[in-house]
């Protein structure tokens, strides 16, 4: 059985806690965080930037999953840097020369990955994959958290499986939007590898045991 990495989506943590709910996902044996960057316009939520997860790196152990819903966001990568981001995340929708963004991550030395949304095909990172770390394959329309998994994802996930594993890549598949614990399964089973979970997870706690519930469903 292939263990899965869970990486709860702070949209759905409590921004006044902050500090303490990522101590509690380090106690619950959490080892990724997600954080989802909105900036209002490539999305029609605005959440937070740079600055406030800076302001949390040095509370925290955790590995920060920066997924950044963010026009041009090559404006921004050296302050995610900066901030202790340990990944990035673009939108291949996001920006004009992807490829230049991604290697503007990489030679920075931390890891570079790619979101594509519900409607964006795979042909548009199939050439990218040797460079990239993780792609993740949105699952919901990105600006918000707690929407319904779309079905036609699984195709997807198992054409981006395949395609990673003819190519002979080490990318890892993330995938976020709407995963439960009652419907991780079929998404692991299809090639998921990095679980993305914002609301079905921070309602539920203690995150110890919700960490566990995803792991064991995830495994059928
Ligand atoms: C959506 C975000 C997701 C979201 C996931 O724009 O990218 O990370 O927070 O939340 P749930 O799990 O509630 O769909
Ligand atoms: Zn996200």
């Amino acid at each position: 059985a292939k263990k899965i990495i869970l990486s709860p989506s702070l949209l759905s943590a409590d921004f006044g806690r902050l500090a303490d709910e990522l101590a509690a996902l380090e106690e619950g044996g959490i080892e990724w965080v997600h954080w989802d960057v909105m900036d209002g316009v490539f999305v029609p939520n605005i959440t937070f930037g740079p600055p406030v997860i800076k302001a949390l790196r040095n509370r925290s152990k955790l590995f920060f999953d920066c997924h950044l819903m963010v026009i041009k966001p090559e404006r921004y990568i050296n302050d995610f840097l900066d901030a202790g981001a340990n990944l990035i995340c673009v939108h291949a929708e996001a920006t004009s020369h992807l490829e230049r963004t991604v290697s503007q991550i990489r030679e920075a030395g931390i890891k570079a990955a790619v979101a594509l949304n519900p409607a964006t095909s795979l042909a548009s990172i199939e050439y990218l994959l040797p460079e990239l770390d993780m792609v993740l394959i949105m699952s919901v329309n990105p600006g918000f958290g707690g929407q319904v998994f779309i079905p036609f994802s699984l195709e997807k996930i198992r054409r981006l499986r395949k395609m990673i594993d003819e190519q002979g890549a080490k990318t890892l598949i993330q995938v976020d939007g709407g995963i439960t614990p009652e419907n991780i399964a079929p998404i692991v089973d299809a090639g998921a590898e990095v679980i993305v979970s914002g609301s079905s997870f921070f309602k539920f706690p203690p995150y110890g045991k919700r960490r566990e519930l995803f792991e064991t469903l995830s495994q059928v």
